[in-house]
């Protein structure tokens, strides 16, 4: 049985860390995520699992011994002045789910891990599903010499938790995985407007992050004639507008510019350099969006007199989550009395590195009242614990 008392006192205790009101900043690879871990661990620990840390500070609580595991999880860290939902509940239905059944006593075939995986949000370093990504060795080359805004890098973050700074080290085979399971909130509006507590997901976007250098010419404001500037701030301007244009324009496609900085960056000077972020996704024809931009931002800075350098941080294809699994899913929902319907998430997963591993992988949403990536993100404990409940029953039918 789930214990709804429990789930919320501990989805509050989460919360603490890193949390200020509704607001959890709890970013990736930093001292409050590791405190997360931590407490994770304790509850898993106190209840017989076997838990460790790999080398790029994932957590893995194992419960049973040899054999292909039946691997459930989330991740814990947050966007900057983020929820205390997004991530954090699917961690904590695992654990819950856990609980009821070592408490029910229930004979497992199959070992079953609970999994939070560090830094998915990327927030800190850029690179976004990290710690599932080096799991499943998809990390791109080099990543751990990226830095933060401090000038901190990846690998000095991993050394500061105790790590070796060298998270490449931290893949397994997914030969030893026999599926992967993913609560979370669904972070958009669907389950809400349609007055169901529980969905299933089908497809991930695909999702293209790059950071954009527009290098111009800083000159003075007053003495330089319009006709004689290389404007990097106009030019990033004019792109930004024109990510917006091309992502209106086609299916199923969404592009976002998030962050921009400027240099020099003072009030009476021409705008030299202007770094951009980009975050480009599609539910299909995703390379088809991401060259369009491409293309769209090279030619404004041609047209302009400016240079573009783009700095590709990370592209993850669509992602299509397991049939059989969505199968176990909907019938596990069904058992607790929804009938959840199927749908594409907009959001990034780690789901997505086991899924694109040849992990047999499925995910279960849970509604959210208030979106995502906001203080406002919100799930009730009521839907919290049905979606803890179907958990349970997957594992169960696929562990047994
Ligand atoms: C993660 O929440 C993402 O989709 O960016
Ligand atoms: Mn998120
Ligand atoms: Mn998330």
């Amino acid at each position: 049985m789930i214990d709804q008392k429990r789930l919320l006192r501990r989805t509050t205790e989460l919360a603490q860390i890193g949390g200020s009101g509704a607001a959890v900043s709890r970013l990736g690879l930093s001292a409050d995520e590791q405190r997360a871990r931590d407490l994770v661990g304790t509850w898993l620990s106190a209840k017989g699992a076997q838990v460790r840390r790999d080398a790029a500070a994932n957590l893995f609580a194992r419960f049973g011994g040899e054999g292909e595991a039946i691997l459930v999880g989330s991740h814990l860290d947050s966007v900057p002045e983020g929820g205390r939902f997004d991530g954090a509940l699917g961690v904590l239905c695992a654990v819950e789910a856990l609980e009821s059944l070592v408490d029910a006593e229930v004979r497992l075939r199959r070992p079953v891990e609970v999994v939070a995986w560090a830094d998915e949000e990327g927030a800190r370093f850029g690179v976004g599903l990290f710690g599932s990504a080096a799991s499943f060795g998809r990390l791109a080359p080099g990543v751990a010499d990226r830095r933060d805004r401090d000038g901190v890098s990846i690998a000095e973050a991993l050394r500061a938790l105790g790590e070796r700074g060298d998270p490449a080290a931290a893949r397994r085979d997914p030969a030893e995985l026999a599926a992967y399971l993913e609560l979370h909130i669904e972070q958009g509006p669907r389950l809400d407007g349609a007055g169901l507590p529980l969905g299933i997901v089908s497809d991930i976007v695909g999702i293209y992050h790059a950071r954009v250098t527009i290098r111009g010419r800083a000159d003075h404001a007053g003495a330089t004639v319009m006709t004689a500037r290389a404007d990097a701030l106009a030019a990033a301007s004019e792109m930004v507008l024109a990510v917006e244009r091309i992502a209106r324009g086609r299916a199923d496609s969404v592009g976002t510019v998030g962050e921009i900085a400027v240099r020099p960056g003072a009030k009476n000077v021409v705008p030299g350099e202007a770094v951009f972020s980009l975050d480009l996704r599609a539910a299909r024809d995703h390379d088809g969006l991401v060259r369009e931009v491409l293309d769209g931002v090279t030619s404004v800075a041609s047209s302009r007199g400016v240079t573009a350098t783009i700095d590709e941080l990370a592209r993850v294809p669509v992602t299509s989550l397991d049939p059989k699994i969505r199968e176990v899913l909907k019938r596990a929902t069904k058992s607790v009395g929804v009938e959840a319907p199927e749908l594409v998430s907009g959001a990034g997963h780690d789901a997505q590195n086991p899924a694109l591993s040849g992990v047999r992988t499925g995910m279960i949403f849970v509604r959210s009242t208030g979106g995502s990536h906001t203080p406002r993100e919100f799930a009730s404990v009521e839907d919290a614990a049905l979606g803890a409940q179907a958990l349970a029953n997957a594992i169960r039918e696929l562990a047994s």
